[in-house]
This record gives C-alpha cells, structure tokens and sequence, in this order.
C-alpha cells in the first residue's frame, strides 16, 4: 500500500482526508507538534528516519488576514516550510504533494483554469504562491476554494462559522458582489484517491462545481439549516475589504484537468453536511 506521510494531519482538510482514506492508504501523520516544517535541520533528521513514498503537504499558515499583520511568519511557514520538506523530498526522489489556493488569481479575469496566469494580492496568497514557484514541475500542485465539511470540533469552517452565528441570532454582513467557489472536502478526498496513485508533477484544480456570492452562501446555509436568513444583511467587497487583506473579487475557478472525479455544487455539498 501507498505510503502518505502527510503535515497538517490536524487541519482542516488534512483529518478529513484521513478519515475517508485510512483504508486505502497508510498515512504517517506529521503533525506540529512532532515536526516543525520551519526547522530545516529537524525536517532532514525526521524524514531520513520515515519510510514513505510521497508527501501531501498540508501544513500552512491559513489565516488570511492576520498573514497581513504577520508576513514574516507567513513566509516561514507556507515559503521556507515548503521549501524545506521539498528539498529534502526531491533529494530523496520522493514524490511531493503541494496543496494551494483559488487566491493566488486576482479575481479580475474569471474564469481561472490550471493554466491561468497567477497574480496573488495579499501576504497569504502571495506567500501560497511563491511555495507553488519553489515547487512547480517537479510536484504536484493541488489548488483548493473555501473548503467546507462535516463537522470538526478542532476548526470551524465558513458554513460551521456562519451557521454557529446564526443560531447564536449574530447579524452577520456578507459580500453581495463577489464570488466564491466553496469545495466539499469529501470531493476533495476522493479526486486524491486517483491523484495519488496517479502522481503528475502538474497543477489540478480540485474545486467545487459552483460559484456564488458569500452572501448567496449565508442564505443557503439559513434555509438548509432552518435559521433566521433576516440576520443577512448583504455589502460590497469594498465596504468588507477595510482593514482586511485584498480577496480576489470573481473567484470562479475551474478545472479543465479533473476528468476524474465529479464536484459537487455548494447545494449538493450542504445538503450532504446536513
Ligand atoms: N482553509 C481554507 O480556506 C483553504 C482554502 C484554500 C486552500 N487551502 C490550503 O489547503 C491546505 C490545508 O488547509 P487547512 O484548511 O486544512 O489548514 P488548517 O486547518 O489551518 O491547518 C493547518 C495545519 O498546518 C499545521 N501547521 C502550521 N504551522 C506549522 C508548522 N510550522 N509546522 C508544521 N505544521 C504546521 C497546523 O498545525 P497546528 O494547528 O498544530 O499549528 C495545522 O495542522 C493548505 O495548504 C491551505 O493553504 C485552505
């Protein structure tokens, strides 16, 4: 069997993963804890002693705004971590798993395939987009869009997150004028059932079937879970963006590469969570 040793075991998408494919693949957890990926030094003397096959990099610095207030540790974790754990993978001939993000395109010029032209607008995006530059044509290159799942205690995704406010009757203002294109982490999960096994040193876009307002989502989390969609009250990207890192404002992002695994729509997906 495949052996995965995976960073970030703990996150969002990583524990998911987990729990969908255990039986199919053995993964070597590598959580923070145990390594820290910014440690050049300890990420050598730790992964010459594992027996694996490939790396599924997970591990990131995800917080999108206070990435702007903390660029240094941004870059640590999503450049040099990455740089890190790649080095050692190539020097290893290890295969290497590198996972991003729909913000590395502008959001001005949608739709956005594997093949458009990146240009990342805040520190995050910026910092997921050089980790792609360290690692393109030799890695993988697996690009994500406001994932979402089934309930996880540790982290709260954005449906948990809005959907917690509005049974909690939090008004909440959501973008009218942008759109996002939220991905089921199950769908994820399963395009990398293939993709393992099927490893290409390429980009795929792993990414859901549909694109909507934040505010379209808010309401569709109300009505799915039966909440108050009056605590909704719609504003512009410009309003929200004040104080917040930039967001690219049509993220509609597609896949011309995924012929082999189906994404479901957000409704699809809500509805399974449900
Ligand atoms: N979440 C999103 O909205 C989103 C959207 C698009 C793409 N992505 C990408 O998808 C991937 C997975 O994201 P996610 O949402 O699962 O992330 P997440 O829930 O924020 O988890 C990040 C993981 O990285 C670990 N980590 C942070 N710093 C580390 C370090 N120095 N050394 C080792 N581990 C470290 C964290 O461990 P601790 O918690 O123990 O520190 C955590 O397990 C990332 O590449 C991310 O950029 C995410």
């Amino acid at each position: 069997m495949l052996k995965v040793a995976l960073t970030g075991p703990t996150g969002l998408v990583g524990s998911r993963i987990i729990e969908l494919l255990h039986n199919d693949f053995i993964f070597i957890p590598l959580p923070h804890d145990a390594l820290d990926i910014t440690n050049k030094d300890r990420v050598y003397t730790f992964l010459k002693n594992l027996d694996f096959d490939m790396i599924l990099h997970l591990a990131a610095y995800t917080l999108v705004d206070k990435a702007e207030e903390e660029p240094e540790k941004s870059r640590l974790i999503n450049v040099e971590g990455t740089r890190n754990l790649f080095d050692f993978c190539i020097s290893k001939q290890k295969k290497f798993i590198y996972t991003s993000t729909d913000f590395v395109f502008d959001g001005e010029h949608p739709p956005y395939f594997e093949d458009s032209i990146p240009n990342p607008l805040g520190v995050y995006a910026k910092t997921k987009y050089e980790g792609e530059c360290i690692v393109k044509d030799k890695a993988m290159i697996i690009r994500f869009s406001y994932p979402y799942r089934t309930a996880y205690d540790k982290k709260k995704d954005f449906v948990r997150s809005l959907k917690f406010l509005l049974e909690s009757h939090t008004p909440l203002t959501m973008i009218q004028d942008t759109l996002i294109t939220p991905t089921f982490i199950d769908d994820i999960a399963q395009a990398l059932r293939h993709l393992f096994v099927n490893f290409t040193p390429e980009i795929f876009h792993i990414i859901g079937a549909s694109s909507i307002s934040p505010y379209n989502a808010a309401i569709m989390i109300s009505h799915q879970f039966h909440l108050d969609s009056s605590l909704i009250i719609p504003i512009t990207l410009e309003e929200y963006s004040k104080g917040k890192a930039p967001r690219p404002r049509y993220s509609v992002t597609k896949s011309k590469k995924n012929t082999f695994y189906p994404m479901k729509s957000f409704n699809e997906g809500l509805k399974l969570i449900k």
